[in-house]
């Protein structure tokens, strides 16, 4: 059943400005080191293509994807890696980019993991960030935008496999939070 987006949370072009923003400060922040930039599938695609595109340091990219068991719109917690990196990252300093941090739980869970390789850092950026929802402690060193406990799509971004394609964020008509289900 397809939804009606109820609203625009964040439009293309305020999208657009944060994202220049975060990677001057990446830019900044990592001149002269190894940097690998690993997007969290599915949702950081989008994200993280716009922002490489505006880093200007010679990065390179490799992207994981996990599932989280349990339903889909419930963090649980215990997160299954169903791609690992590509890459080395031993030595090196990597920045996770994601779509949204919630709980924190799957970010408290890959920086835990990927700090056992040996890289010199390991930090994150996040497009977006819902401080509400928060079920452990995370440092999320690069923010786009803070939003409301309400569940949001677009931009990467999906509910049920739609949406991600949308060039804004949004609020869907029905979905008040997200712990209704489909
Ligand atoms: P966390 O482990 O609770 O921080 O979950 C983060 C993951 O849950 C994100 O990578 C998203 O895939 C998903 N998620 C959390 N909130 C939303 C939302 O509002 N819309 C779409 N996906 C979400
Ligand atoms: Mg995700």
């Amino acid at each position: 059943m397809d939804r009606e987006i109820k609203k625009a949370l964040i439009g293309r072009e305020e999208i657009s400005a944060r994202t220049a923003e975060i990677a001057e400060e990446i830019t900044r922040d990592y001149r002269g080191r190894d940097l690998v930039m690993v997007g969290v599938l599915k949702g950081a695609f989008v994200f993280l293509a716009d922002l490489v595109r505006r880093v200007e340091l010679p990065v390179e990219i490799d992207f994981v994807a996990v599932s989280s068991y349990g339903s889909d719109t419930e963090s649980s917690g215990v997160v299954k890696i169903v791609k690992d990196l590509d890459l080395e990252i031993e030595g090196k300093h990597v920045l996770l980019v994601e779509d949204i941090v919630d709980t924190g739980l799957t970010m408290k869970y890959l920086t835990g993991m990927l700090r056992e390789r040996g890289p010199v850092s390991v930090e994150i950026c996040a497009l977006l960030n819902k401080p509400g929802a928060r079920k452990v402690e995370i440092e999320v060193k690069y923010r786009g935008f803070d939003v409301p406990p309400l569940f949001v799509v677009g931009y990467g971004l999906d509910y049920a496999e739609k949406y991600r394609q949308l060039p804004y964020v949004g609020v869907l008509g029905a979905v008040e939070g997200r712990n209704e289900t489909s």
